[in-house]
């Protein structure tokens, strides 16, 4: 059954079309504010940008809106969640907005051809960290909001609890102790969280599966202190080197993992998932060449590109902080190097024992003379949805409206931790409804969000909130 236009519908969707315009602007002042949570120095502009979303979420009429502190003595970084509720739709079902507003570093900065924080549009896209993810689909459910009040003089169609973290970026670890302790704040019906892409420019897509993660740092120590390189090279023992040695071990040039067990959980796709991912519109050359960028792709043999990011383990490294990286030549042993080493997770594997497997694997391999030390950083739990409830049906009868096709159901790669926790701690369905395109360039330089998209985006959750309250 298509959602037929009730008026209030129609209002709500006339008033975010006259006020698409305004919506960016609002969305530029949001997008300058540089909430990079990982950097202890921009701690106050996390929290500045947790008082912008408080504050429009006031303005715009939701109830109790707060700011919720997440600092514990273990985590004296900590940043806030933004909490607000209305519950007024009496009998109707509550659906649970959850967003991010906390974005990634923008280094290289070099890269950028407009300011990382200074939001600038070009060929109809808006350029800034955060853009797509998640700043920009994170205010297409405000903005949602918004137009739903208007149009209903101050009422929603359904009721509404909004969840937005600002450590999404960093694993989560204080909205994941909320939901733990305060779970009955965030009760409802079901999630919707818009922080995933579309699988093609105009092909409506939910995401219904995402990969976990652990990320973790390896350190490693050689020498008491730094030595020069001829006086003691030869006979002391190099950290770097031996991190090259451990990692060299981690996976082999085929893509396997080769730490023992790792693959021990992995569940293989139901023969449903892979028929349609095969008919899936994806042309391998082109993701390569327009994508990656790269003069070939890596990866498991036997299996897809698709299979590959969406439904296998994979491990990579991410930098290698320490010894000496400045202009030209010095000769020295650093005294010790560290490895930013983290790995992707699919069902059924579980952070826990991973990470058990890798770090007994990573002390076996350390090498003669070397001490390591294997830490997790975070992690996040592999998910898949279920896609047999009315709120997906909900979900796709909007964006058959807004974009005139039927939706495809695909699996992302990435990780947002706190979906395993709504699906296992809240026991609700998980409507993972996002408006980002395959080059937004996430965590990349000039990451950009299609504005055709944000105008789509607010329209398809106008539509799906009314959806489910109908
Ligand atoms: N929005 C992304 C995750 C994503 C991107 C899912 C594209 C599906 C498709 C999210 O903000 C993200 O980047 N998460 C991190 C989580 C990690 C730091 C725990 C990730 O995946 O690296
Ligand atoms: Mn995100
Ligand atoms: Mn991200």
């Amino acid at each position: 059954m298509r959602v037929e236009m009730d008026a209030m519908t129609m209002a709500a969707v006339e008033f975010a079309e006259k006020n698409q315009r305004r919506f960016v602007e609002e969305l530029k002042e949001l997008l300058r504010i540089p909430s990079v949570s990982t950097d202890p120095e921009r701690a106050g502009d996390v929290r500045r940008a947790a008082e912008f979303v408080a504050a429009e979420l006031k303005r715009i009429g939701m109830q109790h809106v707060r700011l919720v502190e997440t600092i514990t003595s273990e985590r004296p970084g900590g940043h806030p969640l933004v909490v607000a509720d209305w519950l007024e739709a009496e009998g109707a079902p509550t659906v649970l907005c959850y967003g991010h507003y906390d974005v990634q570093p923008a280094e290289p900065l070099d890269e950028w051809k407009s300011p990382p924080f200074e939001p600038t549009e070009r060929d109809g896209n808006i350029y800034a960290r955060g853009a797509v993810d998640d700043k920009g689909q994170m205010w297409m459910h405000v903005k949602a909001l918004e137009s739903l009040f208007a149009a209903g003089g101050g009422k929603l169609p359904v009721n509404v609890r909004v969840v937005v973290e600002g450590e999404e970026e960093v694993g989560g670890e204080g909205i994941a102790a909320y939901v733990r302790e305060h779970g009955e704040e965030l009760k409802a019906d079901v999630a919707l969280v818009s922080d995933t892409e579309m699988f093609a420019a105009d092909l409506p897509t939910l995401c219904v599966g995402l990969r976990g993660m652990i990320y973790t740092e390896i350190e490693a120590r050689g020498a008491r202190t730094d030595l020069h390189s001829g006086m003691y090279g030869g006979a002391a023992p190099n950290p770097f080197v031996a991190l090259a040695q451990v990692i060299v071990q981690l996976k082999d040039a085929e893509g396997k993992i080769l730490i023992p067990g790792f693959y021990d959980k992995v569940a293989t796709p139901t023969d449903a998932e892979l028929k349609a991912w095969k008919a899936l519109p994806f042309d391998e050359e082109h993701y390569r060449e327009t994508e990656v960028g790269s003069v070939s792709l890596t990866g498991e043999a036997g299996y897809s590109v698709l299979e590959r990011t969406w439904a296998r383990p994979t491990l990579d490294v991410h930098g290698m902080p320490g010894g000496f990286t400045g202009a030209g030549a010095k000769t020295v042993i650093p005294a010790k190097a560290v490895a930013k080493v983290s790995m992707r997770l699919v069902p059924d594997m579980t952070p826990a024992e991973s990470f058990a497997q890798y770090k007994a694997y990573v002390e076996r391999l350390c090498p003669k003379g070397i001490v390591l030390e294997v830490r997790m950083i975070h992690s996040g739990d592999p998910i898949v949805v279920s896609t047999d409830n009315e709120y997906v049906r909900a979900a796709t009868d909007a964006m058959h409206t807004v974009f005139g096709k039927e939706t495809v159901f695909v699996r992302g790669g990435g990780s947002i931790p706190i979906v395993g926790d709504f699906v296992r701690e809240l026991k609700i369905p998980t409507v993972m409804m996002g408006f980002g395109l395959p080059d937004d360039n996430l965590h990349a330089p000039n990451e950009k969000f299609h504005l055709a998209n944000f105008y789509r985006g607010i329209e398809s959750i106008v539509r799906f909130l009314s959806g489910v309250g109908a």
